[in-house]
């Protein structure tokens, strides 16, 4: 959990650059200021009914307002891996948020909203409550150190939505529809390679552990020496 927080806080951190990134390519008012809200909702700031709905799901908003998400995870990060040693961030880490990047800054509008509408705010209300799930079984972490997770399960859905509606705009051609795909598709291989360094990292600690309680001399092959030793 420490690396996980580690590794993804490259993303969570600079996220606020990818909205803006895709906020600068949209020419349409009304596009502009749906992402506008919510890099506003980025920021802390929330309308009352989702401080209602968020605190009826057990997030105090005193938690939140006013906290950019960014913060948030910190809380998270700072949490897990308190006396624990900090690891360098990973190529996949570095490679997804560059790559990205480049889709949300050079590529098309259609592909910047593809990458961020269905490639990355579609998934996150779906990936986040697996993660929820298996912080709620460790007794050292409260529901105020992973809130992070929780709101974005109960907003992004909005998000979501309206990036929906932008991409309906962007859909009435053949082209438009193509660079959409593209985009999405190219934003969710990127968060996947990013999934299977970190299950690959996981096994790889496992293993250190196994071998390390076993008390074998034997080297465990293709385990990089400065992968970190710990895993909850
Ligand atoms: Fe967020």
């Amino acid at each position: 959990m420490a690396d996980f927080a580690q590794q993804y806080s490259l993303y969570t951190s600079r996220f606020i650059n990818l909205l803006s990134a895709a906020i600068s390519k949209l020419t349409i008012p009304e596009h502009r200021n749906i992402l506008l809200e919510n890099l506003n909702e980025e920021s802390g700031n929330y309308e009352e009914d989702e401080l209602r709905i968020l605190n009826h799901h057990g997030i105090d908003p005193r938690w939140i307002k006013n906290i950019p998400h960014a913060d948030l995870f910190n809380r998270f990060k700072e949490k897990v891996t308190q006396g624990k040693q900090e690891t360098p961030l990973s190529d996949d880490a570095i490679i997804w948020y560059d790559m990205l990047s480049m889709v949300l800054l050079y590529g098309s509008t259609e592909e910047a909203i593809g990458a961020l509408g269905i490639g990355t705010e579609h998934v996150v209300s779906t990936i986040y409550p697996y993660i929820e799930k298996g912080l709620k079984h460790l007794p050292e972490i409260q529901p105020k150190d992973y809130c992070f997770f929780s709101v974005h399960t109960l907003i992004d859905d909005d998000h979501a939505e309206s990036l929906n509606q932008i991409a309906l705009t962007f859909a009435e051609t053949e082209e438009g529809r193509r660079r959409l795909r593209q985009g999405a598709t190219k934003a969710l291989n990127l968060r996947a390679a990013f999934w299977d360094g970190m299950l690959a990292r996981a096994y790889n600690n496992t293993k250190i552990i196994d071998n390390n309680y076993n008390s074998t001399t034997t080297q465990v092959s293709g385990v990089a020496q400065d992968e970190p030793t710990y895993i909850n």
